[in-house]
């Protein structure tokens, strides 16, 4: 049996170390922690004060209980204070030589059967414990911040890691509360590899102008339901931290989708280093601040803008219906055309006409059918001149907006299942859609209570072009022995707050929706993009209809 860890030291007190320090404490804990000078050990008190200062603010812990919190905890200059320590947990400075240091001067201090465990995020485990005189007693003792709050603690062993040491840190980390996954020494760990590949597709598509900062944040965390957007992330993480681990894992991978992005590169190299230089994608209050203010990238506020009083429903599918209800409640006169064989006569004088068949119409039905070409085509011929024609049908409509002659004015609208932080509708724009255009559609999703996000017209625009292609990375993952489905779910799960795991989430979508999106967005991306193929294990849960979660299996058992 692992020996009882009881006692802990920290070294290093900037975020992590000190919200570290925090999660030691607040398990009941002594914890020693060490800077290398006042100053520094100052700056880790501050952090100490504030963040339990708003536990207490929030009601979440009394005055009496921050006390005796900070009370378990002394904060020091000298690494001899940390000779009783049972388990040491550095959080210096993502260089190997300063880890391998540090831990050659607590070989001298600590017991002998002490642990000595890196917060490293990027660093191979093993090559800072081959450093050491104790590699068996080296593991990595991965944190996620804000470190009180996520629950994800990776423990990563090396080949030379005795599993005692890995043991007891595994059982400490289930005694704080926190969600340990042990794991290989692999570049990016759990978490972080598929984190970054994710990061990288968002990044990529604001450097090519996809879709603004805004709007690609409000996709992810309204859309997909996510805790942040991710260059809200980023810029939390801090941008240097980012580019390093990026480098790091496209080191490993070497795959075009963690090829590390030029933009990111200059940004680092300009100081914009996320919320702590105050500057990153979004300007801050001050450095060090989360309080976002406007900066030259901000939208502007157009002012009124034009909104059509009649609107148009085509398609009589469960999604047709509830929009014409919503437009209706939202006091716009509507005109609902259920059946696409239908009449189009009605729909001459509306100003907008959502088309949401969501089916490919029956061609046994009386009357027959119009396929969704047609029924564009004849748009074009039946509304008035400036009518916004749209579709929620199609990953492109740019086939559409030529069909119908309207280029300007047609686009896609992507209607998402709500999430608790609202719902998402995001609207395709074309080279041809006029600015107006854009103001006006994003006034009429606004009134339906949706929050509008607006995208180049490209298979699967933002929320299902960056969540499929997760996905598909979290099972080739899989497929690649890296981790378990359970592994991979704990760890985004209680790692990066997202509601539910990847393998989770494409048994509750159906892996055959996933890999229908999949393919939709590698043929889209005319082999250009490798990693979008989908995964032959997906392929494979699809074809022997095997759900991956436990929990999917006996839902349906
Ligand atoms: N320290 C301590 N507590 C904090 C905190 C901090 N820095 N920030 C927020 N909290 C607490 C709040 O006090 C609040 O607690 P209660 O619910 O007990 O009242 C709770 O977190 C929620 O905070 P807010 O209501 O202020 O804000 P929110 O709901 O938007 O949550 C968030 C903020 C916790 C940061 C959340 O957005 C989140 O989880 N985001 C995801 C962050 C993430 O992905 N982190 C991992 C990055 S990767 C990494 O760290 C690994 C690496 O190697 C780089």
């Amino acid at each position: 049996m692992a020996r009882r860890i009881s006692s802990v030291g920290v070294v290093g007190l900037g975020t992590m170390g000190a919200g570290i320090v925090e999660v030691f404490a607040r398990g009941g804990l002594e914890v020693v922690g060490v800077e290398t000078t006042e100053e520094l050990a100052d700056r880790g008190r501050e952090i100490l004060q504030a963040s339990t200062g708003r536990a207490v603010r929030r009601g979440k812990l009394s005055e009496e209980e921050q006390q005796a919190l900070l009370d378990r905890v002394t904060v020091s200059t000298e690494l001899a204070d940390l000779a009783g320590a049972d388990l040491v947990v550095e959080a210096v400075p993502e260089v190997v030589s300063v880890k391998q240091d540090v831990f050659l001067r607590l070989d001298d201090v600590v017991a002998e059967d002490a642990v000595l465990a890196t917060n490293t995020s990027s660093l191979s485990v093993t090559e800072i414990a081959a450093g050491t005189r104790r590699p068996e007693r080296v593991v990595g003792m991965h944190f996620f911040n804000p470190a009180p709050v996520l629950r994800l603690v990776e423990v990563i062993t090396t080949p030379r890691t005795d599993p005692e040491a890995s043991e007891g840190v595994r059982e400490l980390a289930e005694r704080l509360g926190k969600k340990p996954v042990v794991v290989g020494d692999r570049a990016g760990f759990v978490a972080n590899y598929l984190l970054f590949g994710y990061l990288n597709s968002a990044l990529a598509m604001v450097e090519q102008g996809h879709v603004s900062r805004e709007d690609l944040d409000v996709a992810m965390r309204v859309g997909a339901g996510l805790p942040m957007g991710p260059l809200t992330l980023m810029d939390l993480i801090g941008l240097d931290v980012c580019h390093h681990i990026g480098e790091v894992i496209y080191g490993h991978s070497r795959s075009p989708l963690h090829r590390p992005s030029t933009m990111l590169g200059r940004m680092v190299t300009s100081g914009r280093l996320g919320r702590k230089s105050g500057q990153g994608f979004y300007t801050y209050a001050s450095a060090g601040s989360g309080e976002v203010v406007p900066d030259e990238l901000t939208p502007a506020d157009h002012g009124d803008v034009e909104v059509p009083e009649a609107v148009g429903v085509v398609g009589s599918s469960p999604l047709a219906e509830d929009l014409a209800g919503r437009l209706d409640e939202a006091g716009f006169r509507v005109t609902h055309v259920p059946d696409a064989g239908g009449d189009l006569g009605p729909l001459a004088s509306v100003g907008l006409v959502i088309e949401a068949q969501e089916e490919e119409p029956d061609p046994e039905s009386e009357p027959a059918g119009r396929d969704v070409d047609d029924l564009f085509a004849e748009l074009g011929e039946v509304t008035a001149p400036g009518t916004l024609l749209t579709t929620v049908n199609t990953y492109s409509g740019v086939a559409l907006a030529a069909i119908s002659g309207r280029a300007g004015e047609t686009t896609v609208l992507r209607v998402h299942a709500p999430t608790p932080h609202a719902q998402v509708i995001e609207i395709g724009r074309n080279h041809a859609t006029a600015g107006p255009t854009v103001r006006t559609l994003r006034e009429v999703v606004r009134r339906l209570e949706a929050v509008p996000v607006v995208a180049r017209d490209r298979t699967g625009l933002v929320v299902d072009a960056l969540l499929v292609s997760y996905l598909n990375d979290a099972v080739r993952m899989l497929d690649e022995g890296y981790a378990t489905v359970d592994q991979v779910d704990t760890a985004i799960r209680h790692g990066l707050g997202y509601p539910m795991g990847p393998f989770a989430m494409i048994d509750h979508i159906g892996a055959d929706e996933v890999l229908v999106i999949a393919e939709e967005l590698y043929s889209g991306s005319a082999g250009y993009q490798p990693h979008l193929a989908p995964s032959p294990l997906l392929v494979e849960h699809v074809l022997l209809d095997q759900p991956f979660t436990e929990g999917a299996a006996a839902g349906r058992g």
